[in-house]
C-alpha cells in the first residue's frame, strides 16, 4: 500500500472521513502528537490498529471526540469530578478514564469495562472527527514501543506502506501525549502526566490528585498495572537513553567523563546548559521545560538518524510540565536514571 502525506483540505478531509467509514487508517494530527485513527464503533478497525502498529493486544485506544453530543455514545456516564474536568480542559490534552458505553466495542478497550474518551483541539483532528461522522479511536501514530511522532514526516517513516493517508497538519504544539486520568472509580488517580498539569488538575477539582502506581517508578514485578500502557516499554530510540540528575557542575563532569566510553554519545539539554558537556555534541530541548517537551520525541528520532549509540538526558523538576517530561525520558531510558547526589546508579 502507498502511503500519501497530504495537506488538510477540505477534499482531503472527505477523502479520509470515508476511509475512515469504510474500516481504513488515517494519520490525524493533534495538539498532543499525531494518532493513527480508525472508526472507534468498528471492532475490525480497531484491530487493525493494533496490527499496523505492532501494538500489544492488551492495551485500550483513546477514543476521541469533537463535540460533547457524542459522549453519551462513548462513557456510560458523566461523574461530577469528570463534568468539572471537561468544562475546565476540553477542547484540550486530556483523556479520563470512564465507564464504556455498549457502543464501544471490547477491540477498542482492550476488554476493559472503562474506556479513554479526549476531546482534542487541534482544528484538523476535529474537521476529521467530523468527516467521519463518528468517534475515532486513535493510539499514537509510531510504531509499538518508539518515541510519539510529533511530525507527518515521523508517521511516514513509522507506518509507511501500513496505512494509505497521513493528514499534515504540522508539528505538534505539546509534544507530548495527553494527560491520562482516571475517574472511574472516584477520586482521580493520574495514570500519565501531560500537557494539563498535577497542579492543574488539582486547582480544577478543589482536592489532591493521586499519582498512579508505577507512573513515575517502575511496576514491581506481578503487580497489577492501573494502565494496560504501564507494562509496556514506550518512547524508546535504538540509542540508549541515560537520565542525569543532579547540579549543573556534578552532571556536566559525569557526562563528559562517562561519554569516553562511548561511541557515538550525546547530550540532551537546555540551550542554557549546551556549555556544561564540553566536546560531547549536544541535542537541544530548547529553553523552557515547555520546549523540552515540544522537542523531546523529535530530539530521540533525530538521535538515532544522526547515529548517536547514547543519549545522556538531562533531567528536570517535578513541578508543572516537568513531571510529563520526566516520565517519558525515564520510559525512555528503561528507568536507567543516575542521580549524582548520592551518586548511586538505578538499572531496572
Ligand atoms: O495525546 C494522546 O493521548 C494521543 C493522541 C493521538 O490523542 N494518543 C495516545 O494514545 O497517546 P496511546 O494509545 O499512545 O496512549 C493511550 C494510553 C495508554 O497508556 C493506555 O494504556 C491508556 O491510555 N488507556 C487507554 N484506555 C484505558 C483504560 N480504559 N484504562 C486505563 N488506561 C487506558
Ligand atoms: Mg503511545
Amino acid at each position: 500500500m502507498e502511503t500519501r502525506i497530504c495537506p488538510p483540505t477540505e477534499e482531503n478531509l472527505r477523502l479520509a472521513g470515508e476511509i475512515l467509514r469504510a474500516g481504513g487508517l488515517v494519520g490525524m494530527p493533534t495538539e498532543t502528537v499525531y494518532g493513527l485513527a480508525a472508526d472507534a464503533t468498528n471492532p475490525k478497525a480497531a484491530l487493525s490498529v493494533f496490527a499496523a502498529k505492532g501494538r500489544p493486544a492488551d492495551n485500550p485506544l483513546i477514543v476521541h471526540i469533537s463535540d460533547l453530543s457524542q459522549l453519551p455514545g462513548v462513557v456510560r456516564q458523566v461523574p461530577e469530578r469528570a463534568k468539572k474536568l471537561l468544562s475546565a480542559f476540553w477542547p484540550g490534552p486530556l483523556t479520563m478514564i470512564l465507564e464504556k458505553a455498549p457502543a464501544i466495542p471490547a477491540e477498542v478497550t482492550a476488554g476493559l469495562d472503562t474506556v479513554a474518551v479526549r476531546f482534542p483541539v487541534h482544528p484538523v483532528a476535529r474537521a476529521l472527527i467530523d468527516a467521519a461522522g463518528r468517534p475515532l479511536a486513535a493510539p499514537s501514530a509510531n510504531l509499538s514501543g518508539r518515541p510519539s511522532t510529533t511530525t507527518a514526516e515521523h508517521v511516514l517513516h513509522d507506518l509507511q506502506g501500513r496505512i494509505p493517508l497521513i493528514l499534515d497538519g504540522g508539528p505538534c504544539q505539546v509534544g507530548l501525549e495527553s494527560t491520562v486520568v482516571d475517574l472511574s472509580r472516584g477520586p482521580a488517580v493520574l495514570l500519565r502526566p501531560g500537557g494539563v498539569t498535577r497542579e492543574m488538575l488539582e486547582a480544577a477539582l478543589g482536592e489532591p490528585v493521586a499519582l498512579g502506581k508505577g507512573v513515575m517508578e517502575p511496576l514491581p514485578e506481578g503487580e497489577k498495572a492501573l494502565s494496560p500502557g504501564l507494562k509496556h516499554r514506550h518512547y524508546a530510540p535504538r540509542a540508549q537513553v541515560v537520565v542525569v540528575l543532579g547540579g549543573d557542575a556534578a552532571r556536566g563532569a559525569y557526562v563528559r567523563a562517562h561519554a569516553r566510553e562511548d561511541a557515538r554519545p550525546c547530550a540532551l539539554c537546555l540551550e542554557k546548559n549546551r556549555g556544561l558537556y564540553g566536546e560531547v555534541p549536544v541535542l537541544s530541548a530548547g529553553s523552557t521545560p515547555e520546549d523540552y517537551a515540544h522537542n523531546l520525541f523529535a530530539a530521540l528520532r533525530a538521535a538515532d538518524e544522526k547515529g548517536y549509540t547514547r543519549v545522556y538526558a538531562e533531567g528536570l523538576d517535578l513541578a508543572g510540565v516537568g513531571l510529563a517530561v520526566m516520565n517519558r525520558v525515564e520510559r525512555a531510558a528503561g528507568f536507567t536514571v543516575v542521580r549524582l547526589d548520592d551518586a548511586k546508579e538505578d538499572r531496572a
